[in-house]
């Protein structure tokens, strides 16, 4: 028996990293997964590493950019597995470091429409399900805005704005039933790998300034925040950001 036995879940960006992580620790709670991705051959490697501990797991294309490529993702989950109870909107996409001054149209096109936009449309897309049913939203934020790094201007404006997202939702929908929450994780995922291996130097400072001395994991951390905030026990949680980032950056 898992605590979201008989619940389905859609993923965003569940074809590699922290959102694989968050898809494998829902699945062996018990849910059948959505992992939604532009990336086919991520995507097909988590359904398999679901499939191959019990679980079930679904691949669905879908870039999160296009409202309509989103609102026929969560069509063939719901023709799937016959709900949607829980969505996670993980998937981001940003260009590498950029100087402020330097950001271009294309930078915050991307980092928008591949990150809040999206999420927004996921939501809209979930809602009648969402509303009728469960109801447990969780954005994928990031401890960037609270420190914050130099060079991620357009990510870290991108990723504030699912905060905003995540409260008004949770404002909004809260007479529904439905919960509205984020994370902001940290976790050596190859994204997080590229990133420090272009710029060592940042390694040691993120490190100086984690409370807890090491970097997350996708499942084990970021994962069981996710599983915990979709699951039974924080049904009275909405609105809020839970840092799963070893302390390295505090909300307040
Ligand atoms: N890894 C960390 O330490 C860290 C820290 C803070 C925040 N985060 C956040 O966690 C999330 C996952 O990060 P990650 O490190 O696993 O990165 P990642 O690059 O490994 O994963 C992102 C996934 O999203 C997918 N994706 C990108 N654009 C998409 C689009 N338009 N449509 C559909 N899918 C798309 C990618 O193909 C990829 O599979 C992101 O929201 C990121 O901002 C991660």
């Amino acid at each position: 028996m898992g605590t979201l036995d008989d619940k389905v879940a859609i993923i965003t960006g569940s074809g590699s990293g922290v959102g694989r992580g968050i898809a494998l620790a829902l699945a062996k709670e018990g849910a059948a997964i959505g992992v939604i991705d532009i990336n086919d051959a991520g995507a097909d490697e988590t359904v398999a590493l679901i499939e191959a501990a019990g679980g079930r797991a679904l691949t669905v294309h879908c870039d999160i950019r296009r409202s309509a490529e989103v609102d026929a993702a969560v069509s063939s989950v719901v023709e799937a597995f016959g709900n949607v109870d829980i969505l996670v909107n993980n998937a981001q996409g940003a260009r590498g470091q950029v100087p402020f001054e330097e950001i271009t149209d294309e930078d915050l096109d991307l980092v928008f429409q591949a990150g809040p936009i999206g999420a927004v449309y996921f939501m809209r897309a979930a809602f009648p399900y969402l509303k009728d049913g469960y109801g447990r939203v969780i954005n994928v934020r990031s401890g960037a805005e609270q420190i914050p790094l130099p060079g991620m201007g357009a990510y870290i404006a991108a990723k504030g704005a699912i905060g905003g997202v995540t409260r008004i939702a949770a404002r909004e929908w809260g007479q529904y039933g439905i919960t509205v929450n984020s994370i902001a994780p940290a976790a050596m995922t190859d994204a997080a790998k590229g990133y420090f291996d272009a710029n060592p130097d940042k390694l040691e400072a993120v490190m100086a300034g984690m409370s807890l001395k090491r970097f997350g994991d996708a499942e084990a951390d970021a994962g069981r925040a996710v599983a915990f905030l979709a699951g039974p026990d924080a049904s009275y949680i909405t609105g809020t950001t839970v840092s799963v980032d070893g302390g390295g950056a505090f909300y307040s």
